[in-house]
């Protein structure tokens, strides 16, 4: 191991517990800057460390960029299905185990593997691969237009998040799946709940915030709510087949027989949370960044072929997706540790993405990046299914928006939503002026 004296061959290093402590809570995850304090030392001295933190399952947590991609990359040695691919505390790890019979909440591609994540990911792949996202181009430029436009009426001031990161890419991923507008606002207040459970601001019940028990009832409660919705939608499609995901997952067949109820289910409440949060998250980001950076918004619109690598500059600054956990089955050394079959280890994309091994300057924020490395959106047999639509949504936005203005600053402080899972800015207040 790297840079430790504390600890013998035969001992595994150990993250020091206060650093452990801050990467469990998601609140750390409001202060950015804290979090990167604690990876960039993990990184530079115990890239690879067990987190020994009250209340959790002790777990590895892996660091470096070259490590995330190699674990990703063996994905018949590191397992998604086997127990939890997001950290929660051991009593809910326990008690989703004994309602479940199951170390998930919902049954999805990121919670299987082998041959079974293949066919179920092959069920919906096609409507993502960049021939048909493509596609889609005109008709998300028309909705970016839809969003730019409300932006700029609203008399110089707006809050970014709320007025337009959050419902642009959520309109563009409902048209794909097939809900309609009236129901949005009620899948965003979901996904809301689900990945800002944490979040006292979003959390669906503020005093579940630190008691597992009660937050496994309201993760219960909120899936509850989408299964509710999302069966009606099957019966939908199935008695009505349109050209939608809805209508593929409704009529989807693995080895000639349709897909259970609760595992259609899963896919869509995959699909309408992870396809719109995410992207808010890093196109907020983007914008953010932009507020603080007068000389940024001049060199794009001087070179409008910039706004590739400002999305890819923002995803990667952002990093919406902070972490999935992977499971080993068998025993692996990584950096002079051993990782032991059947042992829980965290890849935090959010340090793999400050990896000082992997970026030049990596706390600098370059549109001209080049190459830029980022894995925000993971590696290997579970990359990321919706990158090509995130980053054509991001674009064309860019493309509607940064032409139209002159000026752009923060009007206010902007804040992080509390969740060490998917987290981005919640509020952006900005001032702007129209050319
Ligand atoms: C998986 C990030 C947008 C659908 C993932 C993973 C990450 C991620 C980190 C796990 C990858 C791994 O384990 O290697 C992001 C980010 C996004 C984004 C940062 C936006 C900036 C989207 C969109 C969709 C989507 C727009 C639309 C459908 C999925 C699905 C999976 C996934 C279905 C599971 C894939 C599998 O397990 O095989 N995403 N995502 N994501 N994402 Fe995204």
């Amino acid at each position: 191991m790297t840079g430790s004296s504390e600890t013998t061959i035969n001992e595994p290093a150990v993250v020091p517990a206060d650093m452990g402590e801050t990467l469990v809570d998601p609140a750390s995850f409001a202060n950015p800057d804290k979090v990167h304090e604690v990876l960039g030392w993990l990184r530079a001295n115990r890239p690879v460390a067990q987190v020994r933190a009250d209340g959790f399952d002790p777990f590895w947590l892996i660091t470096k960029h070259q490590d995330v991609m190699d674990i990703e990359r063996q994905a018949d040695i590191f397992h998604n299905g086997d127990r939890s691919t997001v950290l929660v505390p051991s009593k809910m790890a326990r008690a989703i185990e004994a309602t479940m019979q199951s170390p998930h909440l919902t049954r999805s591609v990121v919670n299987m593997d082998d041959r079974e994540h293949r066919l179920y990911r092959a069920l919906t792949q096609s409507w993502f691969m960049p021939g048909n996202v493509k596609k889609l181009t005109d008709r998300i430029r028309t909705i970016a237009r839809v969003h730019v436009d409300r932006m700029l009426g609203r008399d110089g001031k707006c809050d970014f998040v709320s007025d337009v990161a959050l419902h642009f890419p959520l309109h563009v991923v409902m048209e794909i799946l097939g809900v309609p507008e009236e129901d949005e606002g009620r899948m965003l207040l979901l996904t809301q709940q689900l990945f800002g459970a944490r979040d006292p601001e979003l959390s669906r019940q503020a005093d579940a915030v630190d008691d597992p028990d009660k937050m496994l009832a309201m993760f219960q409660a909120v899936l509850g709510d989408f299964n509710t919705y999302f069966t009606k939608l099957t019966a939908d499609r199935r008695a009505s087949p349109r050209d939608d995901v809805a209508t593929v997952i409704a009529n989807a067949e693995i080895d000639g027989k349709p897909i259970a109820a609760h595992e259609a289910n899963g896919y869509y409440v995959l699909v309408a949370t992870a396809g719109h949060d995410t992207t808010s998250a890093s196109t907020a980001g983007a914008m953010w960044a932009l507020a603080e950076r007068p000389d940024l918004l001049r060199q794009i619109q001087a070179n409008p072929a910039l706004i590739g690598g400002l999305v890819d500059e923002a995803i990667r600054w952002t990093t919406p997706v902070k972490h999935f956990m992977r499971t080993a089955t068998q025993d692996y050394e990584l950096r002079g540790q051993t990782i032991k079959a059947g042992d829980w280890m965290m890849l935090s994309y959010l340090s793999a993405n400050r990896d000082e091994d992997a970026f030049d300057a990596p706390f600098d924020f370059r549109v001209d990046r080049e190459p830029n490395r980022q894995i925000a959106f993971g590696y290997g047999a579970h990359v990321c299914l919706g990158q090509h639509l995130a980053k054509l949504e991001m674009r064309i936005l860019m493309e509607e928006l940064l032409p139209r203005l002159d000026s752009i600053e923060l009007d206010g402080t902007p804040a992080w939503t509390q969740s060490n899972f998917v987290s981005g800015p919640k509020r952006l207040p900005v001032r702007f002026a129209v050319r």
